[in-house]
Parts: structure tokens; sequence; C-alpha cells
């Protein structure tokens, strides 16, 4: 396997972090990895911020939890629960990809799924751990989303997209294994 190979099959989510920081130069290396994606026609309509501001991290988990808290649908706050009560897994730092306003949204998810995988396998071959994290939506459904955007400095037209937890893992975390049943050859 070479270094690229290993990296897409080291990578895993892993929900507990320690306390320990990354470096500014890694964040930066990672930052990058990010808008190096691959972007339908190169709008590149995202927008990357990478969040160290711990006081801003607990407000965005707070509301997030509050919000699912009140959700009809009780399914996701239940698993959240049941694995420690934590969006962010205590993570030090977010890489936030903002996303341009589409309705109906088509390519601009894709380009956001693609960043963010840039940014995790990025860190992965750093020996950085993450996880890609989508339930950070829940802290803009409740009413603070325009609080939220002026905070994280959203530009013009954009929106909560996705965001990449980042740190080192408390106990590092495995792979998942494969599943070659989702794999079909035609010769
Ligand atoms: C678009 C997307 C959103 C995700 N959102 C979350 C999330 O909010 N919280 C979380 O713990 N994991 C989240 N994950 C991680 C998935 O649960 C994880 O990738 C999946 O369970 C497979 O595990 P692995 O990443 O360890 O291979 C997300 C993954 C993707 C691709």
């Amino acid at each position: 396997m070479n270094e690229t190979l290993k990296t897409i099959a080291g990578r895993y989510s892993c929900r507990s972090f320690s306390g320990k920081t990354l470096s500014d130069a890694d964040l930066q290396t990672i930052a990058d990895a990010g808008l190096a994606a691959p972007s339908g026609m190169n709008r590149r309509h995202w927008q990357i911020i990478v969040v160290k501001n711990k006081t801003l991290l607990s407000e965005l988990e707070t509301e997030g939890l509050r919000v699912m808290s009140e959700y009809p649908d009780k399914t996701t706050y239940d698993r959240i629960m049941s694995r420690g009560g934590k969006l962010f897994y205590d993570a030090p730092v977010m890489i936030f990809i903002a996303v341009k306003e589409a309705f109906p949204k088509g390519a601009e998810l894709i380009d956001l799924g693609i960043a963010a995988q840039n940014i995790a396998l990025a860190a992965t071959s750093l020996g950085i751990d993450n996880c890609i994290c989508g339930l950070v939506a829940f802290a803009f459904a409740g009413g603070k989303a325009e609080e939220f955007k002026r905070k994280l400095k959203f530009q013009n037209g954009y929106e909560c997209g996705l965001c990449v937890l980042l740190g080192y893992a408390d106990e590092p975390g495995t792979p998942r294994a494969i599943d070659k049943n989702k794999l079909t050859f035609i010769d």
C-alpha cells in the first residue's frame, strides 16, 4: 500500500478527544487541503473556517444539543446521549465548512462532502484524529443562525454546511471493516 492508500485505510471517526491541541502549522496544512478539493465547474461554493475558540465551540454545542432535544424525532438525540451527550466530543478544533445558499442544493452538497473528506484525510495523514460532523446543523436550526453566522464570519450568502472535528484521540480507535458486498465488478 502506498502512503495515500494507508491514509484512506487508516481514517476512522474519532468520538473521544484528549485536551491536546494542534499546531497552527498542521491546521494550516489541513485547511489548505480542504481548499484544494475539486468542485463542480470549479465554483468552490464553500468557505472554510478554522475554529479554535473554546467559548464559540461550547456555544455551538450547547445550542445544537438544546435544539436536538426539542426535535420531535428523538432518535438522534438519544444516540448522542448514549454516547456521552457530546456533539463535538471535546475536540479542541473544528474546521467548519459553510456552503453557498442555493435551493435546491445540488453540486454544492457534493463539493462540501469532498472538501470535508480532503480535510479528514489530510488530518489522518498527519496523525491527527478527526470526525466529520453534520449534526452541527442543529445549532443553526433554533433561532441562533444569524448570531453564529456572524461569530463564524460567514461570507454573505453562505449557510451552515458541515464541520470536521480535529484533535488527538483519548484512545486511538480502529478503522471500520469495509463491506465488499457494496462492490460490483462487471467484466
Ligand atoms: C456527511 C457526514 C456527516 C457525519 N456527521 C456525523 C456527526 O454529526 N456525528 C458523528 O459522530 N459522526 C458523524 N459522521 C461520521 C459517520 O457516522 C461515520 O463516518 C460512519 O459511522 C462510518 O464510520 P467511520 O468514519 O469510522 O468509518 C458523519 C459522516 C459523514 C460522511
